[in-house]
């Protein structure tokens, strides 16, 4: 192994029973495979390498999100959006600054390219540092910014004046800023949607694990002007995106009406999942709820870890922050019955437990 490596710990994928209530991974909660037409797929060259695919699948997403198909790079999910990014724009010892907390590969594919990362702490109330970054950027330099907006796990959205900002400052420090909008679809339009190939120094990345309930595909987006697309079209492997999930994805995303009460169900859920997660948090003494525009909703707790504990005894696995700076956890919204089996393991835990709070 690289010496730069040494210290990197692997992205922890935990197998589950079947019977477990899957809410740590901020997934959609329910599979749209029955409106898939497998009939189409019989015509799958499953001998050839993908071609045609890739480009039907990124055509698609292109009428799906309004972005020019010329500037859409479709990748292996988001994580390998990430590493090509990374290894389109990070020589070995270059800076790269990312937030603390966020989503932990934009640190891990920084390392792997040798170069340096500046961790910044987000405000106590997850809030940016503004001005800490924007000297940070003067100071260092970094060649990459990443940031999820609304960020993970937080589930804050940051505003457009912001992200204006740092991307200026980056332009003028000589770097890219990653806006990653993983979860822009439960947010809303993205500010920057209309205008991302206007900007020098603006990658956006989506995915279609998220709102659009396409884990198991592994696809994500890089949307950028045609410079930025044509390097990373340069580090891309030739055939990253396999037939049989261009071949779903591009099917689904032919159907925008399914995919918008898809998620207009999410929202329903995602609301319920936050009353009762209101309830919860007003039943235990010093934790705080904060205000989510995603599909999960962080409650900051020195419980974290019981809390998580007990509800994976009951079979309901959320997502556990205990690592020193945040002590938290994380919950991803479910189905009425998966909440209310959360409901109910969690005002029992608060009925015999929250009164030993300190
Ligand atoms: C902010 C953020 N970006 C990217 C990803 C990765 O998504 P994908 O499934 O497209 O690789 C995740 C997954 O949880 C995420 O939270």
């Amino acid at each position: 192994m690289r010496k730069t490596l040494q210290g990197l710990i692997p992205y922890k994928v935990a197998s589950e029973q079947a019977d477990v209530i899957r809410l740590d991974n901020n997934e959609a909660y329910t599979s749209l495979l029955s409106y898939i037409d497998f009939s189409e797929l019989e015509q799958t060259l499953l001998n050839r390498y993908p071609d045609k695919s890739t480009e039907a699948l990124i055509e698609a997403y292109s009428k799906f999100s309004g972005y020019p198909a010329g500037n859409i790079l479709a990748g292996n999910g988001s994580d390998e959006c990430i590493t090509l990014i990374s290894q389109y724009s990070l020589d070995p010892g270059d800076s790269v600054i990312v937030l603390e907390p966020d989503f932990s590969m934009y640190e891990k594919n920084a390392r792997v390219m040798g170069a340096k990362v500046a961790t910044i702490q987000l405000n106590d109330d997850f809030s940016l540092p503004l001005e800490k970054i924007k000297a940070d950027i003067q100071s260092l330099k970094p060649k990459l910014l990443f940031l999820s907006n609304p960020n993970n796990p937080t589930g804050r959205l940051y505003g457009k004046e912001e992200i204006e900002a740092l991307i200026q400052s980056m332009n003028q420090a000589g770097g890219i800023l990653v806006l990653d909008e993983a979860y822009m679809d439960f947010a809303g339009e993205s500010a920057f949607a209309k205008k991302v190939i206007d900007y020098d120094n603006l990658i956006i990345l989506r995915t279609a694990s998220k709102a659009l309930g396409m884990a198991a595909l592994r696809l994500g987006f890089i949307i950028a002007n045609d410079r930025i697309i044509e390097g990373i079209t340069a580090v891309k492997p030739p055939y990253n995106v396999n037939t049989v999930s261009a071949q779903i994805g591009t099917q689904l995303l032919k159907k925008p009406e399914l995919l918008d009460q898809f998620l207009i169900m999410q929202l329903a859920q995602i609301a319920e999942l936050e009353e009762i997660m209101k309830e919860f948090t007003g039943r235990v003494p010093g934790s705080i709820l904060y205000p989510s525009s995603t599909n999960f909703i962080l409650m900051r707790t020195e419980r974290a870890k019981d809390i998580a504990d007990f509800l994976y005894e009951r079979k309901i696995k959320i997502r556990l922050f205990d690592n020193g700076s945040l002590e938290a956890v994380r919950v991803s919204a479910g189905t009425v019955e998966e909440h209310s089996k959360l409901k109910e393991a969690l005002m029992n835990w608060s009925d015999n437990h929250a009164s030993s709070v300190k």
